[in-house]
């Protein structure tokens, strides 16, 4: 097993406990019926993370999604908690899973472009522009929707939100889920709402494991390379807009078109967009931008930045790459060692920066 930790007790069913350890989804079935006293042991054996995802492991998670259970996967921004977006009830329980608001859209993942159609409508050509450029990768597409995008994907909003992802399980694992006749798997960020997203499968155990049955996954698929959301774009008007920054950045979609477009989400007020609530991405630490770091403190800052003295280094990433895929975990990190206060110096506003600081602004709210 790694990473586990031993969770204390909750209240409320048989004593049963859920087998840990990296079994396929089959072996786990058959060994669900293993029962360790809880009085005896004191502590609930976490969620079991499936690691060595084979073909046959990705098929029966594509099942499992199908017959409505909840998968977490690895996709290479962040891992998401993926259930079936036309059922209803597994859409409902994403929601409860997370503690999410439920007029909060949700992104609906598909393995290739040519599954736009199902579920968007009106597509401009700078869309289809934008897909084929940035698809599978770390990029969402906000459209027209169509019938099949219920108010339930969208919270009631007349569009939907569409990814194709390019880590490699998250795409096996929506071609199987296609295969079996699914359509789209709808996946937020597979943490708390509110919360730092989870860059592995840990991070999703320690986040979502207590709210998760016995029936759902997480699937491991390393950590995530890109370590922050998908940039969203808005493409329901004449130009694009960019909703949420993130790794393809507004210089790239700029170069793309030969021309300047848009970064605000002036243009539809009326969409909930990531942040829009006061605190989002935020650990238990408070987060203090460009401060004075105090002795005890957690410190983030690129690797050409010395430690202050007494600081607790949490992370040094490289360049601003590496500090976007290293910044979840960092901010993890200080909420396990119990630090109050996690002094950042923030990168510069360019490129991925932009997103980066973008997290944590978010993230430093939490006051
Ligand atoms: O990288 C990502 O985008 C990850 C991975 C798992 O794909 N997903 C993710 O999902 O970050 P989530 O739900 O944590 O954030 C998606 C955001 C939501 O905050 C929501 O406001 C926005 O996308 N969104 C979804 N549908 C939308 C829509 N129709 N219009 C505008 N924003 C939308
Ligand atoms: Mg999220």
């Amino acid at each position: 097993m790694k990473g586990r930790r031993p969770r204390p007790l909750d209240d409320g069913d048989s004593g049963e406990v859920r087998v840990s350890g990296h079994l396929s989804w089959a072996k786990l079935k058959k060994r669900s019926s293993v029962k360790i006293n809880r009085q005896l042991s004191g502590t609930i054996i976490p969620m079991a993370i499936i690691s060595n995802c084979t073909a046959s492991i990705i098929k029966d998670a594509a099942l499992a999604l199908k017959e409505g259970h909840l998968v977490a996967f690895p996709t290479e921004t962040v891992y998401g908690l993926g259930a079936d977006a036309t059922n209803e009830k597994a859409v409902a329980r994403i929601y409860e899973v997370k503690g999410r608001p439920k007029d909060h859209p949700l992104i609906v993942h598909i393995s290739s472009m040519e599954l736009l159609d199902k579920w968007a409508s009106e597509i401009p050509d700078y869309a289809i522009k934008i897909a084929r450029q940035f698809w599978p990768g770390p990029m969402t597409l906000v459209l027209p929707r169509t019938t099949i995008a219920e108010d339930f994907i969208t919270g009631g909003q007349d569009t939907v939100a569409i990814r194709v992802p390019s880590h490699a399980l998250a795409n096996q694992l929506l071609k199987e889920f296609e295969s079996l006749g699914g359509y789209g798997i709808a996946a937020p960020s597979a943490n708390r709402f509110g919360k730092v997203s989870p860059t592995n499968s840990e991070a999703v155990e320690e986040e979502l494991g207590q709210f998760l049955l016995e029936s759902d996954q997480i699937l491991d698929g390393g950590q995530s390379q890109i370590g922050i959301e998908s940039t969203i774009i808005d493409c329901t008007g004449n130009t694009p807009i960019v909703l949420r920054p993130g790794s393809v950045t507004i210089e790239i979609i700029e170069n793309l078109f030969g021309e300047k477009i848009g970064e605000s989400d002036s243009r539809r007020r009326d969409i909930k967009i990531p942040g829009s609530f006061d605190t989002h991405y935020s650990p238990n630490a408070h987060v203090l931008l460009n401060g004075i770091t105090s002795a005890g403190d957690g410190f983030i800052a690129l690797e050409e930045i010395p430690t202050p003295t007494g600081a607790i280094r949490l992370a040094s990433p490289k360049d601003n790459l590496d500090y976007a895929k290293v910044l979840y975990s960092a901010l993890r990190l200080a909420d396990s060692k119990g630090i109050k206060t996690v002094s950042v110096v923030t990168p510069v506003q360019q490129g991925i920066g932009l997103a980066i600081n973008n997290r944590l602004v978010k993230a430093s709210k939490n006051l």
